[in-house]
């Protein structure tokens, strides 16, 4: 059975100053993760029935932190625009912090309602839901095993289609940083799902 890795990008310098967005290299801790998940993919790589290894590609987004993530796996590469990171529009480079400060009632609405809450020049949750929406579909018309390296509201929204999990809880589900998800189809039509976080 073929399988789905997702994965973010490795710490990058604006993760260590909690930044939001961006287009930034990834930290010396980034780099570390960057150095240890090829040989853990390599050695989940299930085998075809003729006892072969599956074929794995690997997918990023467009931005500097997956590239670099990525760039070690020794598997053919994509680069797809609709894997990049939800666009805070105007709190580009911002902290949570400082949206909080400034502008108290766009950090309030997007409390009240993160998977509508479009940032001003920028996107919502749903947003980035229809944006990934070729992107399923070529994971699921794909035969091959697929390393998918992305960022936080972009996996979440691809972890959530997969699992199935409801709209409303898509913008808070736990994608850590350093954690390798590994998505099985099971003949029912679930994912079996394990997680291997790298500490
Ligand atoms: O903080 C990292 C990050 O990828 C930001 O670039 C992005 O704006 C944010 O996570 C998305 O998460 P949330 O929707 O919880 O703000």
């Amino acid at each position: 059975m073929r399988k789905i890795w997702l994965t973010r990008h490795g710490e990058s310098e604006y993760n260590e100053r909690a930044l939001l967005g961006g287009d930034s290299n990834i930290s010396p801790a980034g780099q570390i993760y960057a150095r240890l998940l090829p040989d853990v993919i390599v050695d989940r790589i299930p085998l075809t029935l003729e006892g072969a290894t599956m074929p794995v590609s690997v997918w990023t987004s467009t931005l500097r932190r997956t590239i670099q993530t990525a760039e070690l796996l020794p598997f053919p590469k994509l680069r797809w625009k609709a894997l990049d990171e939800i666009q805070a529009g105007i709190f580009d480079g911002w902290t949570y912090e400082e949206i909080a400060d400034k502008h108290p009632e766009e950090y309030a609405a997007r409390k009240r309602d993160k998977l509508r809450y479009r940032y001003p020049s920028g996107e919502s949750y749903m947003d980035v839901i229809q944006r990934l929406e070729p992107v399923i579909i070529e994971i699921e018309r794909e035969r091959e095993c697929v390393v998918v390296v992305a960022h936080q509201a972009i996996l979440r929204a691809l972890y959530g289609y997969f699992m199935k999990i409801p709209l409303s809880d898509v913008p808070r589900l736990e994608i850590p940083l350093h954690t390798l998800i590994e998505l099985v189809p099971t003949p029912d039509g679930r994912m079996a799902e394990e997680r291997i976080p790298f500490n």
